[in-house]
Order: C-alpha cells, then sequence, then structure tokens
C-alpha cells in the first residue's frame, strides 16, 4: 500500500499537525505502508489563475509549471492521500485550499448528473486518486468546530467522506511536539494514532474502538481553556514588559 501525506500547516514540521502525523505514520509503515510525506509550505504551487486552459486549451493540463505536476503524479500513485490542515477560520488552511483548487485540470468540465446533483467527471486519461483520509486539529477544545471542514471534505468526496477523519480538539495542548514512548500525558493518544495507522495499512479503514478512543479530549475543555489564557496572559505580560524595558 502507498500512502501520500500531504501536511497543510504552515508551521510546517514545527506543528501539530507534524506531532500527530508522526505516529500515525509510524503505525502505516509498521504494517508495510508505503508512505511519502510532502509538507504544503515547501512546495512551490501557484494559486489557479481560473483561465480554464486546463479544461479548453490544454485539455487535462495547467498552464502553470510547478510542484503541482508531482503532487498530482504522486496522488494517482498512491491508494491513499493524507490531507492534515489545522483548522483555520473553521476550514482548511489556504496553503492546502491552494494545492486543492489545483486538481481542476483532473476534471473535464461537461455537467453530469449523479443522483440529484450536477457534478463534473473525472478525466477518462486522469488516473483515480487514492481514497482520502483527513487530519485536523484546532485551538478551540471542542470537536464540534470542525463542522464545516467535514462537510467541505463531504462534498469534496462526491458525498462519500473520506475513508477515515481524525479530529483533534484543543491541538496546542501538545505543544506540536510528538513524544514517542509510554510516558507522558498524551501516551494513550500517540498510541491510539499509530493504531489507526496499523489499521487504515491493514483493513482500510479505522476500528469503531480506535475511532472512539480518537475521539477523547486530550484536557478536559474548562482545564484546556483555563490553561490556554493563562499562557496566553503570561505571553501578553512578557511582551509588555519587554516592550518596557528596551
Ligand atoms: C489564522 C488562524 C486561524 C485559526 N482558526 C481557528 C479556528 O477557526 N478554530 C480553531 O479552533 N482554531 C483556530 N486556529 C488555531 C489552530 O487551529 C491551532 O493553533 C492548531 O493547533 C494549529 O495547528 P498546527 O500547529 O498543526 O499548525 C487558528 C489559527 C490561526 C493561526
Amino acid at each position: 500500500m502507498r500512502v501520500l501525506v500531504l501536511n497543510g500547516s504552515p508551521r510546517g514540521e514545527k506543528s501539530n499537525t507534524h506531532a500527530i502525523l508522526t505516529p500515525f505514520i509510524e503505525g502505516l509503515r509498521e504494517a508495510g505502508a508505503e508512505v511519502e510525506t510532502l509538507v504544503v509550505r515547501d512546495l512551490d504551487i501557484g494559486f489557479c489563475q481560473g483561465c480554464l486552459a486546463c479544461w479548453f486549451r490544454t485539455p487535462g493540463e495547467c498552464r502553470q509549471k510547478d510542484d503541482m505536476a508531482l503532487v498530482l503524479e504522486k496522488a494517482y500513485a498512491s491508494d491513499f492521500v493524507v490531507f492534515a490542515t489545522p483548522l483555520y477560520h473553521f476550514g482548511m488552511t489556504a496553503l492546502l485550499k491552494r494545492l486543492l483548487e489545483r486538481t481542476l485540470p483532473m476534471v473535464d468540465p461537461r455537467l453530469v448528473k449523479y443522483g440529484d446533483r450536477y457534478g463534473h467527471p473525472l478525466r477518462a486519461a486522469a488516473r483515480k486518486p487514492g481514497r482520502y483520509i483527513l487530519i485536523s486539529n484546532c485551538g478551540f477544545p471542542e470537536r464540534v468546530h470542525f463542522g464545516a471542514l467535514v462537510e467541505h471534505f463531504r462534498y469534496l468526496t462526491g458525498g462519500r467522506g473520506p475513508a477515515a477523519t481524525i479530529l483533534v480538539g484543543g491541538g496546542e495542548a501538545l505543544g506540536r511536539t510528538y513524544r514517542p514512548g509510554p510516558d507522558g500525558p498524551f501516551a494513550w493518544f500517540f498510541d491510539a494514532l499509530r493504531r489507526a495507522g496499523r489499521e487504515i495499512a491493514f483493513h482500510g479503514r479505522l476500528s469503531p474502538e480506535t475511532d472512539k478512543l480518537l475521539q477523547r479530549p486530550l484536557v478536559p475543555d474548562d482545564d484546556y481553556a483555563a490553561m490556554a489564557n493563562a499562557s496566553f496572559e503570561g505571553a501578553l505580560k512578557e511582551e509588555r514588559e519587554q516592550r518596557e524595558t528596551s
């Protein structure tokens, strides 16, 4: 099994997204999957210009010559594509959205009716990309904030939804750090992520037990809010003091 992981955090490898992905990828590899990670921030991907050249002038091909062709090639060769993004304004990051908009060459412009609505068919020449997995974390403690992101991905996957979804409220509790081993307050969480990786590689989905475990809050909501506010107050005080002494 081949898996392509797209890390859409602007913090790149110093992100909570990276801390979540690391044990998940370890689990995938333990179960024999071949995994490649692309940090979207580090790729040269221009914005879709809306010129529609990929539909009419050069069907299936974008005019922009950048890293997007490589991303598409890798996505086509993968059984799973993992979209990993922190929640930004209740959606995905602009980095990931920019990449997604550049997938327009994959579809034919013609409108075709699927069930109760029209859509664009996948181009005959475009090989079918792998199934999707959505991984996100956010700054507020509750998982309810992921509602719009989940709905967006349901649309993007033709109403089916991703093969697996891992949503982590209060992600800043991780301190952008993955701590391997049995110690530390989040050892159970990292362990569940490794299990999730193994399950995806073996069965293509999460077991209900692992899914349930990954829905457990990292820290109780009110404790998390109190910790976050204390750390914000501390940071503001430190900055104020530095300004006053300089
Ligand atoms: C521009 C911006 C927008 C954000 N919007 C939200 C939001 O809508 N809801 C939320 O719960 N957290 C929001 N956050 C917080 C991030 O989701 C949170 O800090 C997350 O842990 C960052 O993950 P990362 O380290 O993987 O980038 C936002 C952060 C930034 C910088």
